[in-house]
């Protein structure tokens, strides 16, 4: 069909139609809320790269979740910031450790929400990597039997699904075999299987205080360059028991996560990062975006590009929005 024949215009002329037609939804149900838990009591310490995001003690961390709960959002992520950060990240599995405590205030006080916990060890280490250092380099081996423990640590304590973010080889099969074998065979992994060594993390390693102490994460993370990688990292996780995959960052890698979704059957999350957050937050503190505009335009782009859930930071926001239209 051509012009005059066809006129797409005939079926925007007016929200009815526009509304009958639309390709695709934004829902509250496709949102998960990142939260970063700190030691002590009564904290909430903002971040200054992330207008509206606070490093939370375990007492607020469970009145944010409440709140989030009664937005309709369904899933929370939990980050830690341990008291000691030492060279083999003891902090990430020890059973009264930030993010486990947090786990039990959460399970404690709002039941109904799912808990998620992020597997990774950098918030736990000295040198700030996401794993074991031996001579000079993170030993992929070596940091599996962590991660696991790590996991089955969150288990214990009540997490209702893992998150392992660490980009090791194997990480997936070694937590599932962990998790299995501690009797936890019901708690699902969901896998960043395609995180990429972005600069969109720089306000998350100010939030989680993560940053390593040398070097950069490239020698585990991917290079932004690749998507035929993506897949074959993917690939594996699918073959290890990954229940949802991941792609990391999402409004860089739509094309990423369009391949994901148009190559795999499983649910497939994308994470909105800290750095894309930031972004819109400061041009709309400068009056040069609709902030809110650019939020839901940027969410709906992900979905379009076919993540099933998004990770983000607007998660509180979008859900009033969305109930406010
Ligand atoms: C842990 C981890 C990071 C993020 C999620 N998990 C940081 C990193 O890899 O350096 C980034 C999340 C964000 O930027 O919002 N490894």
């Amino acid at each position: 069909m051509n012009y005059p024949d066809y006129r797409p215009r005939r079926l925007r002329q007016n929200d009815n139609f526009r509304r009958m037609i639309r390709e695709t939804t934004l829902s509250v149900d496709n949102l998960i809320y990142p939260l970063f838990a700190v030691p002590g009591t009564k904290v909430k310490k903002p971040i200054v790269s992330m207008p509206g995001i606070f490093q939370l003690s375990v007492d607020h961390i469970v009145k944010e979740t409440q709140r989030v709960k009664a937005l309709g959002i369904p899933a929370v992520l939990l980050f830690g910031i341990p008291e000691r950060k030492d060279e083999i990240a003891s902090g990430a599995m020890a059973a009264d450790g930030i993010v486990q405590r947090a786990i039990r205030g959460i399970k404690e006080k709002a039941p109904d929400i799912l808990v998620i916990t992020d597997v990774c060890l950098c918030e736990y280490t000295s040198h700030g990597h996401c794993g074991m250092i031996e001579r000079g380099e993170v030993a992929n081996d070596a940091t599996l039997e962590v991660l696991a423990e790590t996991a089955v640590s969150h288990a214990k304590a009540g997490a209702d699904m893992v998150a392992p973010s660490a980009m090791m080889d194997g990480q997936i099969g070694a937590l599932r075999e962990g998790l299995d074998e501690a009797g936890f065979d019901t708690v699902p992994i969901m896998a960043y299987s395609a995180k990429y060594a972005s600069c969109f993390y720089g306000p998350f390693r100010d939030a989680a205080e993560s940053a390593p102490a040398f070097g950069d994460r490239k020698g585990y993370q991917m290079d932004p360059a690749n998507s035929d990688e993506a897949i074959r990292e993917i690939s594996l996780d699918v073959a290890e028991g990954a229940d949802i995959i991941m792609v990391k960052p999402a409004l860089a890698y739509l094309d990423v996560i369009r391949r994901a979704k148009e190559e795999f059957d499983l649910p497939l999350a994308a994470y909105n990062v800290s750095g894309e957050f930031a972004m819109i937050k400061a041009a709309a503190q400068m009056g040069w975006l609709d902030g809110e505009r650019a939020m839901l335009e940027s969410l709906i782009a992900i979905r379009r590009a076919g993540a099933d859930m998004i990770i983000t930071y607007f998660a509180p926001e979008a859900a009033q929005s969305l109930a406010a239209t």
